[in-house]
């Protein structure tokens, strides 16, 4: 049995305590964050803390809070020498205070609190500063994930960046398209078809072969008509951007 103790309670730590509960192999023993919750049903009867000096013991500490303040918080942790976990991609793990033994449990994946995910294929990138720590994360991560890598902080900081291009600013070109879309009063709805066969269709291509449109086409007419429909907005910047690497590739 894998004692859990979850420190902060936000979008990654609530869907990890919602998956790691329902295992049989992991019991979690109590949940602390800095303001009050309530565990509503069926969590009521897991114990909750705000108080540090009050968090119990236990096999693994995830901290799932905001990357600036994870090395302060595991620094104020009243005990020494036990298994400290964060669950960030971009932070290394010697950021977490060293009167513990540090590790990683970084789920990589996007992760809101209103939106239900399967870890089942989520990798869980997992680092530990000893092999036994080690194995106890990837035990934990297996009872969730048929995904679990060990990854050493300087890749993570890789992987997160490459997370960040595909995730993060591919959102926000989807926020840009429904606002090109709102002006002329057309539903975002009739992007969602294009939207989603271009994620699927790199089950099957390279990013590279999956390409297609104007700049892949050097169609430089259309091109042009297109930074004229965007008539001098701050996304001209975007587009010739966009087009020029394009072009290279
Ligand atoms: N969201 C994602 O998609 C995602 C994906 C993978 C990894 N991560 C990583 O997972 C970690 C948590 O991300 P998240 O999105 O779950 O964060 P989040 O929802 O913003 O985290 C909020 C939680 O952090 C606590 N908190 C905030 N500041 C604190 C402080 N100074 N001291 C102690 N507790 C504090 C909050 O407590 P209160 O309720 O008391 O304010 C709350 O429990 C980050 O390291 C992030 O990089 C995030």
């Amino acid at each position: 049995m894998i004692n859990v103790v979850f420190l902060g309670f936000g979008n990654v730590n609530s869907h990890l305590f919602d998956a790691l509960y329902k295992r049989k192999e992991v019991a979690v023993k109590q949940v602390f964050n800095r303001n009050y919750i309530k565990l509503i049903s069926p969590y009521e009867n897991i114990p909750f803390t705000d108080d540090v000096s009050k968090i119990e013991d236990a096999d693994v500490y995830i901290i799932g809070i905001p990357d600036d303040a994870i090395s302060a918080f595991s620094e104020s942790m009243p005990f020494q020498n036990r298994l400290v976990v964060h669950t960030s991609g971009g932070v290394a793990m010697d950021a977490l205070s060293n009167k513990n033994r540090g590790g990683i449990f970084y789920p990589l994946q996007t992760f809101s609190k209103q939106r239900k995910v399967d870890f089942k294929n989520i990798p869980i990138c997992i680092e530990a500063e000893n092999s036994k720590d080690l194995k106890l994360l990837r035990s934990l991560g297996e009872t969730i994930s048929g995904n679990v890598v060990e990854i050493s902080s300087e890749k993570r900081a890789k992987l997160h960046l490459a997370a960040v291009f595909v995730n993060n600013f591919v959102n926000h070109l989807y926020q840009i398209g429904s606002e090109i879309l709102d002006k002329e009063s057309l539903p975002f709805d009739l992007l969602k078809p294009l939207i989603l066969e271009t994620a699927s269709k790199i089950e099957t291509l390279s990013p590279n072969e999956a390409q297609t449109g104007p700049a892949k086409r050097n169609d430089i007419k259309t091109i042009e008509k297109h930074l004229h429909l965007l008539d001098d907005s701050e996304y001209v910047k975007f587009y010739e951007l966009f087009t020029e690497a394009l072009k290279k590739v």
